[in-house]
């Protein structure tokens, strides 16, 4: 499959060419732990163990490179196995890591709990900032690392900009793409030099599936991540590396709709007298818009707002809404809504990255608009 082919068509072909064996148009489901030989050392297709590589991952993997205009995608068992693969390849005891003010609290945990354990230092910087991030950096600096937009105050940041900050120090520059999609954005073209998905999120897109990636452009900065890979061993299994291909193949038109739903929900929300702020990269009020809107193709389906009446009221919103699901996750088809401060981003309570306690983050789905906007309007009474 060549890269030349449009968004739309790679997310359907690449990496997945019918079987050799019986002309199946998908890749089948390779549910096998390891592969005869033929003579010591005589491997089909190179494969010997599915640590070590399966044939339906390696689909997954190449669909992920193509969609991300990188030279090497790696599946690993969850977003935050992806993470650690990264930060213990890039970096040993005494390095420094710039992280961001807003992330997912699960990102903060892995620098603040298990990997500063290790002897990694990190510091926390608006990332939206350029000069932020340059103020931040130490000779030690040996990475930046951006969520953009971020979760779950939907902030961004001006990738090519920082790109050229990181570089200039000699670190590299993560860019945590989960939000977007690579239909979306496309972190590499614009100089970072990894990338990171949880591709449970809208990647998957269906709510069945726990899976993180890593894609690269540079070919030995993909080797050295592939022999961690496995030498660490959180690959993602045959069956959910399959479950994510059917999602991917309906990422474009999925996305569309999250975007255009979302526009919706936020049309409401500005409008809406209990409603304090609207998070949203699309709005032209939001201090990145212009950013937003160069590096992204649409601002996607997420949007964070702020209650008026405070915690409880928040909380109250999230507890009567029918349609919106009460839970964690996002990026699914069916419409989410969730507390972060008490649920997803708990583990940054008393940190730089501590969220509004009236926020509420919403995954907006590709259900109905007009029943989504009704939900919504009876939750916030
Ligand atoms: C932006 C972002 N990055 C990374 C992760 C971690 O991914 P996973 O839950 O698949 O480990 C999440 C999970 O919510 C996320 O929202």
């Amino acid at each position: 499959m060549s890269d030349q082919h449009s968004f739309e068509t790679l997310a359907i072909h690449a990496g997945q060419e019918p079987d050799p064996l019986t002309g199946a148009v998908v890749p089948p489901i390779y549910q096998v732990s390891t592969y005869k030989q033929d003579g010591v050392g005589g491997l089909r297709g190179g494969y010997e163990y599915s640590r070590s590589g399966n044939p339906t991952r390696t689909a997954l993997e190449e669909n992920l490179a193509a969609l991300e205009g990188g030279t090497r995608g790696l599946a690993f068992a969850s977003g935050l196995a992806a993470e650690d693969c990264l930060l213990r390849t890039l970096l040993s005891p005494g390095d420094h890591v710039v992280i961001p003010n807003d992330a997912y609290g699960g990102t903060f945990r892995l620098f603040a709990k298990v990997v500063s354990r290790w002897g990694v230092e990190w510091s926390v910087a608006d990332t939206s900032s350029p000069e932020a991030v340059r103020a931040a950096i130490r000779p030690e600096t040996k990475a930046v690392w951006v969520e953009t937009p971020s979760n779950p105050l939907l902030g961004i940041t001006d990738i090519e900009a920082v790109a050229t900050v990181a570089h200039e120090a000699g670190a590299k520059l993560v860019v945590d793409n989960t939000f977007a999609s690579p239909y979306l954005q496309q972190p590499l073209a614009l100089g970072a030099d990894v990338v990171v998905h949880s591709t449970t999120k809208y990647m998957g897109g269906h709510s069945d599936v726990v899976g993180g990636a890593l894609i690269t452009a540079d070919a030995g900065l993909g080797e050295e991540l592939a022999y961690h890979q496995n030498a660490m061993g959180a690959v993602a299994g045959p069956f959910d590396s399959w479950l994510t291909m059917r999602g991917i193949k309906t990422l474009a038109v999925r996305m569309d709709r999250h975007t255009a739903n979302a526009e919706r929900v936020v049309e409401l929300l500005v409008a809406h007298p209990k409603v304090t702020h609207v998070y949203y990269p699309g709005l032209p009020e939001h201090p990145l818009h212009e950013v937003a809107a160069k590096q992204m193709r649409a601002f996607g389906g997420m949007v964070s707002f702020r209650v008026a009446g405070g915690e409880e009221a928040a909380v109250e919103v999230c507890n009567r809404t029918k349609l919106f699901t009460l839970g964690e996750s996002l990026g699914g088809v069916e419409s989410l809504i969730e507390h972060p401060g008490r649920m997803t981003h708990a583990s940054v309570a008393g940190s730089a990255l501590e969220v509004p306690a009236d926020l509420v983050r919403a995954s907006v789905g590709i259900e109905s608009a007009d029943d989504l906007l009704a939900d919504l309007t009876q939750a916030l009474g």
